[in-house]
């Protein structure tokens, strides 16, 4: 067992929900939790927001003890912010690790060195790294990264071996560049050269749909464990699917419609408790039913109808209309 990082051992091989902005919140990560995720990671958070004391930035940290273990992922270009940030949220919610974004491909961000710039900048990646390494020992620091800038300086076997002599603990690899953003395949031959590169755990993260394609990357790299981002907004389910599979060899088939739309109210449920104003929760969710509709009979339509949501009663009233009759019926 890894004393600091006990979800790895040699035989357990954890599920990480990907952080995603906008997506992996509170009642997300709760919900992919409640679904076998091992192990989650809050929404990227601004080291600047965090040194300045922003209060919308407070809001990104919330998480409850049922999270855990649970890291804060923060993002800069500025070693001794990003090392005083950190000290901050150790102080304000004491997660169980902190996890160093150096993946982000957004213009904003990259604009201020922060995210996948530093794959660019190995020397500052290394003294953020170091720094906030030092500012919160002994908790654990972890990293994101991307597998280079573009294809012509495809570096992550390095810069995760830099990461590994600063005292980052475990490196999770999006098997694209920054200049990929999300197009294009996931090269996992770069996350399987990672893993050759270091001895701390790799997490693997690109394109993993189903429990046989996990399978298949742990058997190509060796990988320590994986992360799931977009399958999971329209399955959160996979987490159990993926573990049913390896326990199995088989497909643990998806839940039903009517299993599947009391998820869906459920969400929109909980984000007016957490809103307190039903009309800016549930438009505030209309992205995310989009991407539950992924796979539902009249998809189509459906995304028509969710554009539009406002209520609860709305929801209610398109998931009768959508459900099957004999589940409906029910
Ligand atoms: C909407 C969205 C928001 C994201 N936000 C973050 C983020 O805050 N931090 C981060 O490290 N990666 C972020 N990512 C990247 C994901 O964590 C993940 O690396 C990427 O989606 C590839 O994994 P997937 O193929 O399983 O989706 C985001 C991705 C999406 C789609």
């Amino acid at each position: 067992m890894n004393s600091k990082l006990p979800w790895f051992s040699p035989s357990s091989f954890p599920l990480y929900l990907a952080p995603m902005a906008g997506v992996s919140d509170k009642i997300f990560r709760q919900l992919c939790k409640e679904r076998g995720a091992d192990v989650l990671v809050t929404e990227f958070v601004s080291s600047e927001g965090v040194f300045r004391r922003n209060e919308r930035t407070r809001e990104y940290l919330d998480f409850d003890e049922c999270e855990r273990p649970i890291g804060v992922q923060l993002f800069g270009g500025n070693a001794e912010h990003m090392a005083e940030a950190a000290k901050h949220v150790v102080d304000w919610v004491r997660p169980d690790f902190i996890d160093l974004n150096f993946g982000c491909p957004v213009n904003k961000v990259v604009a201020k060195n922060g995210g996948s710039a530093l794959l660019k900048d190995c020397p500052t990646l290394a003294a953020v790294a170091q720094a906030v390494v030092r500012a919160v020992a002994p908790l654990p620091v972890t990293a994101k990264i991307r597998i280079g800038w573009d294809t012509d300086s495809i570096n992550a076997p390095r810069v995760a071996r830099i990461l590994e002599d600063t005292g980052i603990l475990a490196v999770a690899v999006h098997g694209r560049t920054r200049d990929q953003g999300y197009s294009g395949a996931a090269d996992w031959g770069v996350i399987g050269e990672v893993v050759e590169a270091v001895s701390i755990p790799v997490v693997g993260n690109g394109d993993l749909t189903s429990g046989p394609v996990v399978a298949k990357r742990r058997a190509e790299t060796g990988i320590s464990g994986a992360m799931i981002g977009r399958a999971a907004m329209s399955s959160p389910w996979i987490f159990s699917q993926v573990k049913h599979y390896f326990l199995t060899g088989e497909h643990l088939v998806s839940p039903g419609l009517a299993e599947k739309w009391a998820l869906i109210q459920r969400h929109c449920q909980l984000a007016v408790q957490e809103w307190g104003c039903e009309d800016q929760a549930i438009r505030s969710m209309r992205a995310r039913l989009m991407a539950y509709s992924k796979g539902f009979p009249n998809s189509k339509m459906l995304r028509e109808k969710f554009q539009h949501v406002a209520t609860l009663a709305q929801i209610d009233e398109i998931a009768w209309q959508h459900m099957a009759p004999q589940e409906a019926a029910i």
